[in-house]
């Protein structure tokens, strides 16, 4: 696989925060975790809520819409090892962000 453009630079989310961003139909999810970049699945396992609109706490990243967390360094649910989502790998390349999905 090859990574992709998925949007510029200056469009990542600040510190501690959450953004989505389409791509060929699949909406991805970038968060910032103190200046690390991560990309991981935009839908929530319990009920498919909007990651990206949700916020970060410590290093977990917390849905919008009930509050189910995920750790940003596995993609795990706090909860329930069993529950994980994918984690994309992303870079940034002359101002460019990339990802492989
Ligand atoms: S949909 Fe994410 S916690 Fe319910």
């Amino acid at each position: 696989m090859a990574y992709i453009k998925l949007t510029n630079e200056a469009e990542l989310p600040g510190d501690g925060e959450a953004k989505e961003f389409e791509l060929a139909g699949k909406t991805i999810c970038v968060a910032n975790l103190k200046g690390r970049i991560m990309a991981i699945d935009n839908v929530c396992l319990h009920m498919g809520g909007p990651l990206g609109q949700g916020f970060i706490e410590g290093n977990k990243l917390v849905c919008p819409w009930h509050g189910w967390e995920y750790d940003l360094g596995t993609g795990q649910v706090a909860d329930d090892p069993e529950a994980k989502l994918a984690l994309y790998p992303i870079k940034i390349e002359n101002g460019e962000v990339l990802i492989e999905v």
